[in-house]
């Protein structure tokens, strides 16, 4: 058993050596590492049960269109064609592979971990591995799927079953609101992101963003792994050199 001053010793060495900045902490583990470690899943308190957020997505194969991506979301199209600053009719317009669409979600806290939660259609070729760090680039962890869908042995998910995504996504917490903080956004980082490239895609300071995460400075981040990005409003979404109009103007000219 841990004596009492030991615990207290403990605690002031932690409170000494890593300020802390922010609740939440970031895992550098990839999305299918099997370890569960702080950050893995993001922390609410039981006082704020539900709040606004967002999370980005990257269009890929088999979910490049809002219609697609908001079935697997199983959320409203036009909420996310409104969002995406879209039309009521580009509901099925190709999006450019690899960009990043806004999703406003609900992030609730369930057993101590905000999450949102929707189910997925398991088709062939997918599995644990494949949905966690493929479809969803890491927004979950292969442990989380593994944890929240404990009637499936993990390895052998029959085609067609249903299982439960647990996204994670964070409330602010009071210092943040506070600081102007309305959202968190949970960014999947891609291979070649540096986080004052993420911040200022966002509009924001890096450091911001480094303590919204419990990052030190030069601490790394990586891909398939997420970060949070404190926003101060709804994010916005930033089209590719153009693409929008690009194909609108191709559309013209034909
Ligand atoms: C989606 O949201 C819009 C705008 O809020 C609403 O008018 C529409 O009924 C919703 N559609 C569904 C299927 O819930
Ligand atoms: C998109 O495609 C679906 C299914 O093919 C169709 O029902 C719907 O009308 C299309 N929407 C638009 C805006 O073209
Ligand atoms: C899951 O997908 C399969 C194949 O696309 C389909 O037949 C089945 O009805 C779907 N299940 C549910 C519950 O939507
Ligand atoms: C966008 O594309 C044009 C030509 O395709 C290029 O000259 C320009 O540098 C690009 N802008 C950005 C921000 O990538």
């Amino acid at each position: 058993m841990i004596s009492l001053s030991k615990f207290i010793f403990s605690c002031i060495i932690i409170f000494l050596v890593k300020p802390t900045l922010s609740q939440q902490s970031y895992d550098s583990s990839n999305c299918d590492s099997l370890s569960q470690v702080q950050g893995s899943n993001y922390l609410c308190s039981p006082r704020i049960s539900d709040c606004g957020a967002y999370i980005v997505y990257r269009a890929q194969e088999n979910f490049d269109t809002i219609s697609l991506i908001s079935s697997l979301f199983n959320l409203n199209q036009s909420i996310l064609l409104f969002v995406n600053k879209m039309a009521e009719d580009d509901s099925n317009w190709s999006l450019p592979l690899g960009q990043d669409i806004i999703i406003p979600i609900t992030c609730h806290c369930l057993g101590g971990f905000s999450k949102f939660i929707f189910m997925y259609n398991m088709s062939k070729q997918d599995s644990f591995a494949s949905v966690a760090c493929k479809i969803f680039a890491g927004l979950v962890k292969v442990q989380s799927l593994i944890e929240e869908n404990a009637d499936f042995d993990g390895h052998d998910v029959p085609v067609g079953s249903l299982i439960n995504v647990p996204i994670r996504c964070a409330c602010p917490g009071s210092p943040q609101t506070r600081n102007g903080v309305k959202y968190l956004v949970t960014y999947p980082i891609l291979e070649k992101d540096i986080i004052e490239g993420i911040a200022s895609k966002f509009g924001l300071p890096e450091k911001d963003t480094r303590d919204a995460n419990n990052l030190r400075q030069y601490e790394a981040i990586f891909p398939l792994t997420t970060l949070l990005v404190p926003a101060k409003d709804v994010p916005e979404v930033r089209w590719r050199n153009g693409s929008l109009f690009q194909e609108a103007h191709l559309l013209l000219e034909q």
